[in-house]
């Protein structure tokens, strides 16, 4: 699930081939509603090592949309400043606020290690499930037991919300052959917690996005985007060739294959021109003046950037120029999500409503949601149907208690995340989370929370049998989940009034009982 419009692609390489320099281009945005800290990259390769020597930025740009680049700036050049970030003030704000180098090198466990999420007990599953969920494409690339070489180059900088970034990434490709490239990323949040003590956490989603390589790069690199030896591949096709230094093999490759169209003369042509990726999909020329109506596919609408891209229009139609009737945009009914990079540029509906039911797997249906405020108020009345449905004994408990806040990180996906939860629960959970019920409601036939009597650590003993118990009382925990929700609904800046009122955080919030006290359980 994309949350907070956090995206990456992977756009171009320089080089597939095992222990050379490889300029890579990736293309991100941030999340909408947070600005992150840090951006951190992690090469996801088994082998990958990442260093001060193996690892620089070349370029950073910011700003800027798919059809429209008006906005777009440069932010360092390599070039044009010497190579150092020392400089430049996008990087040194923050970095010198976080006493930390605006290019760190680390493992994912540095950066994730500290994340609420990954701290929890059973964290080690968790960085399995991370795995699992990248399709073994080794996030962490460590926990094999390959070293505790760093993978991950983490930026920190004076990073926009909901902005598009293209990087280049020099970095040096592991020394092992048929191994994919995979670069993984996430935005990070960082929280002082002491003196030299930093507290990272990712945003958007917990697992962080693979970076999705663009079919130009596929075009040239394979689908798997494989490393290759450079010089047995070299010594294959000249025969007798005595190089053994791989930027050299790679080199004499270059010059053999230059002049090859795709798909290349042989199966190792394309590989070896990855490097032209970076001159982008319509590296034939063209370019705006030559577009004409069938350069781009179905739906695919035009866009300048990386040398000319074709955009996917997903869920939306392609909008033609009106002065030139050119492919020079895509455009969305205002009831979808749109994409700040990458395609399918129209998504689901922002609300997904499916037969007057929300739920957050239904992307089909219609909404008429138009913005984050529609949304929120959308989810809003949703979960106060429930809070209803809880009140009149229509809902279980249990359930409401188990699944609901997943579900409404799902639902609410578009201008908060799991870390806004997190943040608005540490102040509900000191500040607002109180039981009005007396010592005999009905209500508390089951549990006994928050204030259980004589209970130790949130468990009690057993009278009879001794044992202790943990305090169980899914009604409380049910009417807490809906007033956190609320809670967090207003903290985000969208009020939630019939879940949790700012004006009377105390109201009264299990309902009036009519049950019979003395029910048979
Ligand atoms: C990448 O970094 C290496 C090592 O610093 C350097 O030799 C090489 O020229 C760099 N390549 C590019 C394209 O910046
Ligand atoms: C491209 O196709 C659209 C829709 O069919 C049309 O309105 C437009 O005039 C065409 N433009 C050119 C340059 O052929
Ligand atoms: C949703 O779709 C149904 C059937 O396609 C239609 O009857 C209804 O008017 C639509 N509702 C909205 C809000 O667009
Ligand atoms: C909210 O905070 C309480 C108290 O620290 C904790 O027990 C609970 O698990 C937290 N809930 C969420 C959803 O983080």
């Amino acid at each position: 699930m994309v949350v907070g419009g956090v995206l990456c692609r992977l756009i171009a390489l320089t080089s597939l081939a095992a222990s050379t320099f490889n300029t890579i281009t990736v293309e991100v945005s941030t999340p909408s509603f947070v600005e992150p800290e840090g951006l951190l990259f992690c090469l996801a390769t088994p082998g990958a090592s990442l260093s001060d020597a193996t690892a620089s930025l070349v370029s950073l740009a910011q700003g800027g949309g798919q059809f429209d680049q008006t906005g777009a700036q440069t932010v360092f050049d390599f070039g044009s400043s010497g190579g150092s970030l020392e400089d430049v003030s996008f990087f040194q704000t923050k970095a010198t606020f976080w006493e930390q180098n605006a290019l760190e090198h680390g493992t994912v466990y540095d950066v994730l290690g500290t994340d609420e999420y990954f701290s929890e007990s059973y964290a080690r599953r968790r960085y399995d499930d991370l795995q699992f969920a990248h399709g073994d494409a080794l996030v962490p690339s460590t926990p094999t037991g390959e070293g505790d070489s760093a993978n991950c180059v983490l930026l920190t900088g004076t990073w926009k919300a909901g902005t598009r970034y293209a990087l280049e990434l020099n970095v040096s490709n592991p020394d092992g052959v048929s191994s994919p490239l995979v670069v993984w990323h996430a935005p990070i949040s960082y929280a002082k917690i002491d003196e030299g003590h930093t507290r990272y956490a990712v945003r958007g989603s917990k697992e962080g996005q693979t970076c999705e390589p663009r079919q130009a790069l596929r075009d040239w690199g394979g689908a798997e985007l494989e490393t290759y030896d450079a010089c047995e591949v070299l010594r294959s096709v000249v025969g007798g060739a005595s190089e053994t230094e791989p930027e050299s093999c790679l080199a004499d490759l270059r010059t053999k294959y230059l002049a090859d169209p795709l798909p290349g003369v042989d199966q190792h042509s394309a590989k070896v021109n990855v490097f032209r990726s970076a001159g982008g999909l319509l590296e034939s020329g063209v370019d705006v003046s030559t577009l004409t109506n069938s350069t781009c596919g179905f739906n695919e609408a035009f866009s300048a950037n990386f040398g000319g891209e074709c955009v996917d229009c997903g869920e939306g139609s392609v909008e033609y120029d009106l002065a030139t009737g050119k492919p020079l945009s895509c455009s969305c009914a205002s009831t979808r999500e749109r994409r700040a990079i990458g395609g399918p540029f129209c998504g689901r509906f922002r609300f997904p409503l499916c037969g007057g039911q929300a739920t957050p797997f239904c992307g089909v249906s219609n909404s008429t949601a138009t913005s984050a405020r529609d949304v929120a108020a959308s989810v809003c009345s949703f979960y106060a149907e429930k809070y209803g449905d809880l009140l009149e004994r229509r809902a279980s408990a249990l359930s409401v208690a188990h699944a609901y806040l997943e579900d409404f990180l799902e639902l609410a996906h578009s201008f908060l995340d799991r870390d806004d939860l997190y943040a608005a629960n540490e102040t509900f959970a000191s500040s607002f989370a109180f039981d009005e019920r007396h010592g005999d409601s009905p209500t508390r036939r089951l549990g006994v929370k928050p204030n259980c009597y004589h209970c130790n650590g949130g468990e009690f003993e057993d009278f009879e049998t001794g044992q202790r118990s943990k305090v169980r009382d899914d009604f409380f925990d049910a009417v807490q989940v809906f007033r956190l929700i609320g809670f967090v609904l207003h903290t985000k800046g969208y009020p939630c009034d019939a879940l949790f009122s700012a004006s009377d955080p105390f109201r009264k919030a299990y309902g009036s009982f009519t049950e019979e006290v003395c029910q048979a359980l």
